[in-house]
């Protein structure tokens, strides 16, 4: 089929080359003339395992890319995969959105014959329906549910894993209200789901696959913080918090993942996420109570870790390292990571902060110019009174005689994955 994708963000850039490597001929619209330039010449444009492979293999061939929307009329498909990004209130800002359906409605307007425009992006319920669709249909004179179909297919790729979890999802949620959209979106995953392991296609309404989304994000982040929840409470009893979830993941209605106690969740999707179904929720009158404490909890891991730092060292004056400023590892995205509050927290208390992440240093030192950085775990340590851990990287496990120059050896550890020695003060979190 003939794609188009606005945006070459994370997600659009993804979706694009890994469309490409089933058989379809994509074409990405973006207004950033680096980007295009990048992708054309077989760059990706961010770092991700895998893309640069795939965007290199289709660029020139079933992939490529113009700032031109002009480029959607020959196409049977437009995924719009703009930014969603939050206001100060927790609504999304869909300023961005809106502009980009604007000038795609506008392109469609010389375009004969049908259309469907699918929402790729987060958004919260009935925006494809009730701020997109009738955007597209006046720009572009066109019939809703006539010559123009709007859809709704939700995105769950992880950072870090993008691509693949791009072409062997758990799911895939297709969500249309005709039957003509539901055929085009159906013909889109068909080679997908085809070479993947075979995963579930749910077809659904497209509020609801715009509701799913912010579902599985919500439910993801609330079990992350209901684990850190029930992790403090061991804490308080001087109980094996991790003994205690490992055992209850067995149970296969609660499974396993994502019950990694620690300093919380971060990044670019479930902080928003969570803050815009709440925001929303709010707007039709609901108080999503589970949520805002999913927000709660994760909002006090990092002072609870700044408390366990204070039952050793006083912050003030102290030489502090704090490592890992990814949000997660594996990445040099720090938005959201839970670095951030901790950070500003020592500097408030007035703390000597020297910070060490593998990849993620430059990306932070933009929020934080003020701050030492280290090139590597072992001098960052080196002369500090304290050491706190914020980001699982596994190199963090292994620091083993790196301990021995600090001033004090008092590590407080936010993602247990210090390996516990002789001559260190360790301290968990959780
Ligand atoms: C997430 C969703 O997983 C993905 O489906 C969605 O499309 C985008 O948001 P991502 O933000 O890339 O993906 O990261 P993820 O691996 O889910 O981790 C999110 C945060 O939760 C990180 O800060 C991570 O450290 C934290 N986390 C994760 C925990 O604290 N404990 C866990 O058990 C798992």
């Amino acid at each position: 089929m003939q794609l188009s994708i606005v945006g070459s963000g994370y997600v659009g850039t993804t979706i694009a080359a890994c469309f490409a490597e089933v058989g379809h001929d994509v074409v990405n619209v973006d207004i950033d003339e680096e980007i295009v330039a990048s992708l054309n010449a077989g760059d990706a444009p961010i770092h991700e395992p895998g893309l640069d492979d795939l965007v290199a293999e289709h660029a020139g061939d079933r992939l490529r890319a113009t700032t031109d929307y002009g480029a959607v009329r020959d196409t049977d498909v437009t995924f719009l995969a703009l930014p969603t990004p939050s206001e100060a209130d927790g609504h999304i800002d869909l300023s961005i959105m809106k502009a980009g359906a604007r000038s795609l409605g506008a392109a469609l307007a010389e375009k004969d014959g049908h259309h469907l425009v699918v929402t790729k992006s987060t958004v919260v319920p009935t925006t494809t329906e009730e701020v997109i669709a009738p955007i597209l249909a006046a720009e572009s004179g066109k019939t809703l549910g006539g010559d123009l179909d709007v859809g709704m297919n939700p995105e769950f790729l992880r950072e870090g894993s993008a691509v693949e979890d791009f072409l062997d999802p758990d799911k895939v949620v297709l969500g249309s209200e005709t039957e003509r959209g539901a055929s085009l979106l159906r013909d889109v995953f068909d080679p997908l789901v085809a070479q993947a392991d075979d995963p579930p296609v749910v077809e659904t309404g497209v509020a609801e696959a715009e509701m799913i989304k912010y579902a599985n994000n919500g439910f993801l982040a609330a079990k992350i913080s209901l684990a850190n929840d029930i992790a403090n409470i061991c804490k308080e009893y001087g109980i094996d918090s991790e003994e205690v979830l490992s055992a209850i993941g067995l149970d296969h209605r609660i499974g396993s993942s994502f019950l990694g106690a620690g300093v919380g969740w971060g990044g670019s999707c479930f902080p928003k996420d969570v803050a815009a179904i709440i925001a929303a929720a709010r707007d039709v009158g609901y108080d999503p109570a589970m949520l805002e404490a999913a927000v709660e909890v994760n909002d006090r891991q990092p002072v609870r870790l700044l408390e366990r730092l204070r039952d050793h060292v006083d912050p003030d004056g102290a030489r502090v390292a704090v490592l890992g400023l990814a949000f997660k590892p594996g990445t040099d995205d720090v938005r959201n990571s839970r670095a951030i509050p901790l950070v500003e927290a020592l500097l408030d208390a007035n703390a000597d902060v020297v910070g060490y992440d593998p990849v993620a240093t430059e990306n932070f030192r933009e929020t934080f110019p003020g701050i030492d950085y280290a090139d590597s775990a072992e001098s960052a340590l080196d002369g500090a009174d304290a050491a706190l851990v914020v980001t699982d990287w596994p190199e963090f496990a292994d620091l083993d005689s790196a301990f021995d120059s600090m001033s004090t050896p008092v590590v407080v550890d936010g993602r247990r994955i210090v390996t516990r020695r002789d001559g260190i003060v360790y301290e968990s979190l959780v």
